[in-house]
This record gives C-alpha cells, sequence and structure tokens, in this order.
C-alpha cells in the first residue's frame, strides 16, 4: 500500500516537474502566434465601414487619383479623410437614390462627418508624418500595398517598429524617383541598389539619424 502510494506521488510530482513548465511554454507560444497572427495585427483582414468605400472602383476603374482625397498627404503629417462633400461632387448625381449611399446623405444632411474606422493606427507614442515620405520618394504602395485594388480597405504591413527600421536603416533599397510616389503600378527597377544610391542624392534624403529612438519617439 505504501509502496503504490510512493508510486503514484511520484508520478504526480513527474507529472508537475515537467507538465507546468511545458504548459507554460505551450500557452506562451500560443499566445505569441495569435499576437503575431493576421487575426491579431488586422493585416489582410478589411474593416467593416459606415459605406462600403471601395479603392478599386474609385482608383483602379474611375481613375481617382489619391490627392483628391486624401488632400493633405504631401503637406501635413496626417494624410487627410475626405469630408463628405468630396463624396456629394459625384454622388449628388450618381447613384443619388442607392440604399448603400443613404449615410453618405444622412452626413451631408445631419453635417456629422461619416465615421470612418481607422485601417492603420500607430500608438500614441510614435510620431509618424507622411509628407515628409511622400516628398523623399517613399510610394503609397510601399507601405499600403496595391490599395488601388481593394474593394474594402486593409493594411499590408504590421507597422511594427522593425518595419519602420528595416527602411530607415537603408532607405537606397525602397526610394523611387519622386515623380512615381503616386503610381500604384511602379516596380522596382533590376538595378534599384545603384538607382537608389542616386536617388539618395537627388531627393535629398538626410540618412543620418533615422534610426535614433529621438526620430520617431518624441
Ligand atoms: C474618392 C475618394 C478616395 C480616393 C480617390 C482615394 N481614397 Fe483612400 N480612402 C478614402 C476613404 C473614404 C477612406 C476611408 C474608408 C476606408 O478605409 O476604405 C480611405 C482610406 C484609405 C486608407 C486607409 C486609411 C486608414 O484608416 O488607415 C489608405 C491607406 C488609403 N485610403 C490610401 C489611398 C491611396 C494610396 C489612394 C490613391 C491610390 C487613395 N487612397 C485614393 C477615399 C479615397
Ligand atoms: C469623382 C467622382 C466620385 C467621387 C468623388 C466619389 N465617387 Fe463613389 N462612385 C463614383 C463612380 C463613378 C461609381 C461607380 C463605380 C463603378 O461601378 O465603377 C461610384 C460608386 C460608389 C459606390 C457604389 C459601390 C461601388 O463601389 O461601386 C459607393 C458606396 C461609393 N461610390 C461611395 C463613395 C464615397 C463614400 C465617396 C466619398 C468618400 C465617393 N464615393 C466619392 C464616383 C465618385
Ligand atoms: C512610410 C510609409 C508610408 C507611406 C509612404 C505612406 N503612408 Fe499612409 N500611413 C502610414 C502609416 C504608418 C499610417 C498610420 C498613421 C497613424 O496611425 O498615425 C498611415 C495612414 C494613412 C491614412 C489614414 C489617415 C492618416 O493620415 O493617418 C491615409 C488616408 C493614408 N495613409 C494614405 C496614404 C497615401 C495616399 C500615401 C501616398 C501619397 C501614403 N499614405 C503614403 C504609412 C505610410
Ligand atoms: C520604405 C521606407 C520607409 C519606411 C517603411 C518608413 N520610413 Fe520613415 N522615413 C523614410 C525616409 C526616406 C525619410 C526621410 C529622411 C529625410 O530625408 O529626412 C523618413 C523620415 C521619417 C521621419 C522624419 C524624421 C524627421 O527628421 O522629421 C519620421 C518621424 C519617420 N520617418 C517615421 C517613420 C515611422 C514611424 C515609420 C513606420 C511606421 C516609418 N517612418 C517607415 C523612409 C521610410
Ligand atoms: C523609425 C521609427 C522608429 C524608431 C527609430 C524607433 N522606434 Fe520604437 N517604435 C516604433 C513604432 C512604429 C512602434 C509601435 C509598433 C510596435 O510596437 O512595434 C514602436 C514601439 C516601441 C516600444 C514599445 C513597444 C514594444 O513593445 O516594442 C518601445 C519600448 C520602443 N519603440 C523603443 C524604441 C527605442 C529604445 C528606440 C531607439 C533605439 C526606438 N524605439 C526607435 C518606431 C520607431
Amino acid at each position: 500500500m505504501g509502496q503504490l502510494f510512493q508510486r503514484r506521488a511520484n508520478a504526480i510530482a513527474t507529472l508537475i516537474v515537467v507538465g507546468v513548465p511545458l504548459l507554460i511554454i505551450a500557452t506562451a507560444a500560443a499566445m505569441f502566434a495569435l499576437g503575431r497572427s493576421d487575426y491579431m495585427t488586422g493585416v489582410g483582414v478589411p474593416l467593416e465601414q459606415p459605406v462600403p468605400f471601395s479603392h478599386k472602383h474609385h482608383v483602379a476603374d474611375d481613375g481617382i487619383d489619391c490627392r483628391y482625397c486624401h488632400t493633405s498627404v504631401e503637406n501635413s503629417g496626417f494624410a487627410g479623410l475626405p469630408p463628405t462633400e468630396t463624396c456629394m461632387t459625384c454622388h449628388s448625381q450618381l447613384f443619388k437614390d442607392a440604399p448603400v449611399l443613404q449615410p453618405v446623405r444622412d452626413s451631408w444632411q445631419t453635417h456629422q462627418p461619416i465615421k470612418w474606422q481607422r485601417v492603420h493606427d500607430l500608438p500614441d507614442y510614435v510620431y509618424f508624418d507622411h509628407s515628409i515620405h511622400v516628398n523623399k520618394g517613399v510610394g503609397c504602395a510601399t507601405c499600403h500595398g496595391a490599395v488601388n485594388e481593394m474593394p474594402l480597405t486593409f493594411k499590408t504591413q504590421e507597422l511594427y517598429m522593425r518595419w519602420c527600421l528595416s527602411c530607415h536603416r537603408d532607405p537606397a533599397k525602397f526610394i523611387r524617383p519622386k515623380n512615381e510616389v503616386f503610381n500604384m503600378t511602379y516596380a522596382a527597377p533590376s538595378d534599384q541598389h545603384s538607382l537608389g544610391q542616386e536617388l539618395l542624392a537627388t531627393n535629398h534624403v538626410h540618412t543620418a539619424g533615422l534610426t535614433d529612438c529621438y526620430t520617431c519617439h518624441r
């Protein structure tokens, strides 16, 4: 009887000694995987919006320029989202009774802006500025992917610090001629390596200090 108890206790002790750390490791691994999964980071997952706005229709099919709606992207930190007036310049005539545009008409009548869900949203302790990137030759598609083909908008990057740093360490890998920033189908040429070095000079890119903490956390 004593013998049996002894063995059982050993088995339980072994289970605790081996099992508990294993369980902790497994839980940590699962949480890490979940944290990095598209579900948690939002990569590739379109958000539910008050109006199912399609960049594919407006940009790729109808040829409207990004700056028509994101008016401040070249000269301020914030790209800007279009006010209801912008939609109404076309939709007071076009599809003017379509049910899908009811929230746009409501917003127009009540003067309450449409409440777009933020697709990209950096934490408040990170400083970001569109204009400097756009003016130094970083394309919209480099950071946002092929927005022009999205029926509903989603992000294509997690926006982790290491992603920002991967470019800040060596922007020559990604930089374009300035007149290609809005070109959504631009492909890096095979001589990007040497072209990138030249463009750093032509676009007046200051690489010093780009990885300093203070650049993004101020
Ligand atoms: C006709 C107006 C219009 C045009 C043109 C347009 N957009 Fe947008 N864009 C919107 C609206 C409205 C939203 C908010 C709804 C959404 O996220 O889809 C938006 C959202 C976005 C977002 C996500 C913003 C966030 O919440 O983080 C990005 C990125 C974006 N647009 C990039 C572009 C790029 C790049 C172009 C040009 C290739 C472009 N847009 C052209 C109207 C427009
Ligand atoms: C320059 C004119 C223009 C502006 C500005 C514009 N639209 Fe449109 N919109 C169109 C056209 C053209 C279509 C038809 C698109 C198609 O089917 O190719 C359309 C279609 C739509 C549709 C129907 C579904 C679809 O995508 O086909 C929705 C919803 C819509 N627009 C929302 C908006 C919103 C919201 C805004 C403001 C942020 C806006 N539009 C601004 C021209 C415009
Ligand atoms: C260097 C990367 C980068 C480039 C280049 C870039 N964006 Fe963004 N964009 C971001 C980040 C990061 C955010 C989220 C900002 C935040 O949460 O404060 C964002 C947010 C946005 C938003 C939401 C409104 C805002 O300003 O927060 C729109 C619209 C947008 N970008 C459009 C564009 C367009 C159009 C272009 C090209 C002219 C462009 N972006 C180029 C990284 C970039
Ligand atoms: C694809 C390349 C690329 C990516 C990705 C990128 N940047 Fe930049 N960033 C640049 C370049 C190029 C400059 C311009 C440097 C100069 O000439 O001053 C810049 C400048 C900046 C500046 C301005 C520094 C100043 O002196 O005002 C800030 C802030 C910044 N980036 C933040 C970010 C953050 C935050 C992210 C990630 C969310 C990011 N960047 C992602 C290329 C990039
Ligand atoms: C090019 C822009 C950029 C630079 C330079 C930068 N960071 Fe960040 N940092 C970010 C962004 C974007 C985030 C938020 C996204 C994330 O959590 O990765 C962040 C998040 C953080 C966080 C909190 C989130 C976490 O859990 O990692 C810390 C701490 C941090 N940064 C410290 C630093 C330090 C220290 C430096 C200098 C050695 C630095 N950063 C330089 C862009 C930057």
